[in-house]
């Protein structure tokens, strides 16, 4: 079985097929890059492999495990959440919070998290010293966890500034920032390049191609033939909904 498997997934709106039967399969480190004119059903694909929309059919398995499957009963929306971090996401807009620095923004999925550890914790411990303890140990490791993946994106000097205070690419690193965080065995970005001008392009390439030295698995969209060229092990082409066209990309 393959790292990802998306199959038979399907998504219609008022009866209308936004995506048709979709199938593809991607190994552990490999980049796949959806290509496909606008309305071709791209993000809505995307939507649907985060789970922040539901396929009508298919299943999606990631690392062995069935993340969705439309012929299992309904999944809690605590289960959902779940799943959720598995797949991380990079808006278009970023969807940076403007009130919080870099840091905060980075780490404010894990510190949520670590709110409802340290409720149970309270709940069985009654010691209030150790539960202090537990709850300093907790915040120490996220924020060595988050310095380090924003060093790694050469953002180690700009944890205290605010969104405002960063350029386009720096906003750009955070929002990947915040979503690494949380370990996503998939990392999906929808058109990262679009409306750049070439030097910006450039630095968003070098920053994907950073993470797939790392290995980490990636699903981009773009309209960009030159980028997809130069990224993907797998290109998918969509138009109305459906795949048209598939293929390898041999880097020479
Ligand atoms: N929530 C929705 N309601 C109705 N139509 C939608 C909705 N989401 C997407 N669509 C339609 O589905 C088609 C595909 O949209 P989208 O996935 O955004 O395409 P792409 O990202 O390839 O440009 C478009 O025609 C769009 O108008
Ligand atoms: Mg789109």
């Amino acid at each position: 079985m393959s790292y990802i498997e998306v199959s038979n997934f399907s998504k219609s709106i008022n009866n209308k097929f936004i995506i048709q039967d979709i199938n593809f399969k991607l190994e552990q480190g490999e980049v796949l890059v959806i290509l496909g004119k606008s309305g071709a059903g791209k993000t809505t694909l995307l939507r649907n492999i985060n789970l922040l929309d539901l396929p009508n059919s298919g299943r999606l398995d990631i690392d062995g495990e069935i993340v969705y499957n439309s012929n299992e009963p309904v999944i809690s929306n605590k289960e959902l959440q779940k799943r959720h971090k598995l797949i991380g996401l990079v808006f278009q807009s970023f969807n940076l919070f403007p009130q919080y620095t870099v840091l905060d923004n980075v780490t404010l999925a894990l510190k949520l998290n670590n709110k409802k550890k340290i409720a149970e914790y309270r709940r069985k411990i009654k010691n209030r010293k150790e539960v202090l303890d537990f709850s300093k140990k907790l915040e120490e490791e996220v924020f060595i966890k988050a310095s380090k993946i924003l060093n790694d994106l050469d953002l180690g000097d700009k944890l205290n500034s605010y969104p405002y205070q960063l350029s386009w690419g720096e906003q750009q690193r955070t929002a990947i920032a915040r979503a690494l965080i949380l370990n996503p065995k998939v990392l999906c970005f929808d058109e990262p390049t679009s409306a750049l001008d070439p030097s910006l392009t450039k630095e968003v390439i070098s920053v994907i191609n950073e993470l797939k030295n790392k290995k980490q698995t990636m699903i981009i969209i773009t309209h960009e033939i030159d980028f997809a060229m130069q990224v993907a092990d797998k290109i998918i082409v969509m138009d109305q909904g459906k795949i048209i066209e598939e293929k390898v990309n041999y880097h020479e």
